[in-house]
């Protein structure tokens, strides 16, 4: 194994970058049976600076090799966020010799421009690879979609919309989100404008994706907006809208805001393109509260686990429900079933874990959801509590004492997710890392992710749920991704 992955805090069944920083993910899309994972990075530290999109790649989702820098900064400026298409009809041109070009559309933010107080230094390029996004050459004429005076101008995330034979750009603009739509990738329209009488407007939009996904054989469209600040919890989050949209323009069933994942770590997620009807979403796993100053050494901040993600419906609303994908099973050791009648409140039930993250589930089966607690400790006397709060009907994470906090005011805390549902039994899934945990409470409908840093690994886990019973909770020790 390569000692880089044995530090300290350093995650091991997701994906983190090797050495220095990196925010949110970019240009996520599955080609010819890999899956990419670009990814906004710093090169030279491990705090944010000019911004490079770093590249790895993956069979399966969960185990992924390091590749070379894809893009570089340069006389334009930074390269922000953005995504790849596989312009297979090659309407773009950029095509070689029957080759598909893999097309990166991103934000140039020209950091020369911000500090001269102009507002249109951010503006939206291409860059195309003929090699499966080994190398990547940036189209001559960037950019395609120049800034029309609005400051925050960027993200740009692109599909093919068929009905209509055209790509569909969403771009986070200000607090809104704007639809563009080009015949080639080069030239752009803009069709309408999204948001402003809807969701939080705390902080500035961003890293926006439109996704259509089906519910009892009926089509939906959700549009996934990431604001900062504005969070929940505070700071950065995802919120989400689900409607309708023709071409041209989203029209959301009602008005309700909506959360992909509560936590205070989940931020800038995005969909894969070129998987069909399986959508799977990858968020940040970072807050730019803290972003900068979590403690870890030699590289900074990571991915969540990826998502799956379906619609499910609860007292006539249409929600997103998001749970790890099926692959991270391909990590579990063994999957131990502990029977119900073994969590007794206060019995340390499970000492497995030790140095290795772990899958758990726990189902619950009660006339009513009551209060229960689970107590992941270390025997550098640490703990995370994880819970159920019947009386205001909400999970929660507290991390306050967790481990070390001393690096950000805004960090230690109790974050809270709303229960959604309306069932009566409820299920709770967790993947608990190094420095991680995400909790997916009935089928995904209510979700939190939060990081964390211990003196020494979490091997201790206790439940406490006197006045309801836990069915059975399975738990699986997963390999780790690096060795
Ligand atoms: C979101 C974000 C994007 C931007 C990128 C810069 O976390 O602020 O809007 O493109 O990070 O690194």
């Amino acid at each position: 194994a390569d000692s880089a992955y044995n530090e300290q805090y350093r995650l091991q069944a997701h994906w983190s970058p090797k050495a220095k920083w990196t925010n949110d993910p970019n240009g996520l899309i599955l080609h010819n049976g890999t899956y990419h994972l670009f990814y906004q990075h710093y090169p030279d530290s491990t705090v944010w600076g000019p911004m490079h999109w770093g590249h790895a790649t993956s069979k399966d989702l969960v185990t992924w090799k390091q590749q070379p820098i894809a893009l570089y900064p340069d006389s334009l400026g930074y390269i922000f966020s953005g995504s790849i298409v596989a312009d297979e009809k090659n309407t773009s041109g950029l095509g070689e010799g029957g080759k598909t070009p893999l097309v990166a559309i991103f934000t140039h933010h020209d950091p020369k421009g911000e500090k001269s107080g102009s507002s249109t230094y951010q503006n939206q390029s291409i860059a195309y690879s003929l090699d499966e996004g080994q190398t990547w050459t940036k189209y001559a004429n960037n950019p395609v979609l120049k800034n029309p005076g609005i400051k925050d101008f960027r993200d740009p995330k692109v599909f093919w919309y068929a009905p209509q034979n055209k790509w569909l750009m969403s771009l986070a603009t200000k607090d809104r989100i704007t639809f563009y739509s080009s015949a080639n990738l080069k030239n752009w329209k803009k069709e309408s404008e999204f948001g402003e009488k809807l969701g939080g407007h705390g902080g500035v939009w961003e890293c926006p994706d439109l996704i259509s996904l089906k519910l009892n054989g009926k089509q939906y469209w959700v549009l996934l907006v990431s604001i900062n600040p504005g969070g929940p919890n505070g700071g950065s989050a995802t919120q989400y809208f689900v409607g309708n949209f023709d071409g041209n323009k989203f029209t959301p069933l009602d008005s309700q805001t909506r959360w992909i994942d509560y936590g205070p770590d989940d931020y800038a997620g995005v969909t894969f393109g070129g998987t069909g009807d399986r959508k799977i979403f990858l968020g940040w796993m970072g807050n730019w509260l803290y972003a900068n100053q979590v403690p870890t050494k030699n590289w900074r901040n990571a991915m969540t686990i990826p998502r799956e993600l379906s619609l499910l419906s609860n007292k006539g609303r249409v929600f997103l429900a998001s749970t790890p994908v099926k692959e991270l099973g391909n990590l579990a050791m063994q999957t131990e079933k502990v029977d119900g009648n073994q969590l007794t409140p206060g019995a340390d039930v499970f000492q497995v874990i030790k140095q290795s993250p772990a899958q758990f589930t726990l189902h619950f089966t009660t006339p009513q959801l009551r209060d229960y607690k689970l107590v992941l400790a270390n025997d550098a006397g640490e703990e995370l509590v994880i819970g159920y709060d019947a009386a205001k009907t909400r999970y929660y994470i507290d991390r306050s004492k967790a481990g070390d906090n001393s690096f950000s005011k805004q960090f230690a805390g109790v974050a809270y997710a709303p229960r959604i549902s309306s069932a009566l039994n409820s299920d709770l899934k967790l993947v608990v890392d190094a420095s991680s945990i995400e909790l997916f409470a009935d089928g995904g409908l209510s979700n939190l992710t939060s990081v964390f840093f211990p003196k020494a690994p979490y091997t201790h886990l206790k439940v406490e749920a006197k006045d309801m019973k836990v069915e059975n909770m399975e738990v699986s020790p997963l390999k780790s991704i690096w060795k």
